[in-house]
């Protein structure tokens, strides 16, 4: 089977005399559950954007479930960091959710989202206005929005930002559920969180590394972001 995410030397640099990140190396199995951390403008989202296409490399090679990045974005569920709506935008949770299928005819989008909008437990709310629903369930929403595509790849940019502890529960819980079907990357500021739940962990500070659980410093669960000492 091949790999969920192979990269090999990557650099890339929005301005090419200033890489954001470089010479990556990085391989992730099918079905791992990532955490991605490391200081603001560190890299994280250009990493996500590098591997859903939008964006390419200077150097080096993307490989996402064996094939490019453009070729693979259909299999890829993508909730961005900041995905804010009007809130009084009249739009109702489900229509949010057909957002993510706009591809496919109305009949099939609504089937689809519906399902989505199961897989995250908000059925009954499927018609309410999205502008009127708690941090946490708007959130759920656009996780489903990213799953109606049935992804084998998600990419999560920071979903626990700016919300309550309890919510952040409901959200690992759900995702634990769909890394069952799904391989994850998520990016997180609070690592402490997600030390129990991820398999590995990767830093990105314009170089990036992989670690085990064992291997994050305790720095680290702490904001203070180093390179590895001996790995
Ligand atoms: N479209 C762009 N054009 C030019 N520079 C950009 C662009 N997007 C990001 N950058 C720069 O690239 C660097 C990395 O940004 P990126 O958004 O990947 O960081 P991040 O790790 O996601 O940060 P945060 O934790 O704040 O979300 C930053 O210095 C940022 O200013
Ligand atoms: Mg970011």
């Amino acid at each position: 089977m091949p790999k969920a995410i192979e990269l090999q030397g990557v650099t890339f640099g929005y301005d090419l005399r200033l890489p954001v990140v470089e010479d990556v190396d990085l391989s992730i199995a099918t079905g791992e559950f990532i955490a991605i951390f490391g200081p603001n403008g560190g890299g994280k989202t250009t990493l996500l954007k590098l591997l859903m296409g939008f964006i390419q490399p200077q150097k080096g090679s993307i490989s996402i479930l064996g094939k490019t990045p453009e070729e693979a974005r259909s299999e890829i569920g993508y909730v961005p960091q900041f995905a804010s709506f009007d809130k009084q935008f009249p739009i109702s949770a489900l229509e949010v959710v057909m957002m993510g299928a706009l591809s496919l005819p109305r009949k099939m989008a609504t089937e689809r989202a519906l399902k989505a909008l199961k897989q995250v437990n908000l059925e009954s709310l499927a018609h309410q206005p999205f502008g009127t629903l708690s941090g946490g369930q708007a959130q759920r929403v656009l996780i489903a929005r990213a799953l109606t595509t049935a992804p084998r790849l998600l990419l999560l940019d920071e979903p626990t930002a700016s919300i309550d502890m309890e919510t952040e529960r409901e959200i690992y819980t759900l995702l634990l559920e769909l890394r069952k079907k799904m391989t994850i990357l998520m990016v997180t500021h609070d690592l402490h969180s997600v030390l129990e739940r991820a398999d590995r962990f990767i830093s990105v500070q314009r170089s990036v590394h992989i670690f085990s659980s064992e291997e994050v410093c305790h720095h680290f669960v702490h904001g203070l972001y180093h390179p590895p000492r001996s790995l």
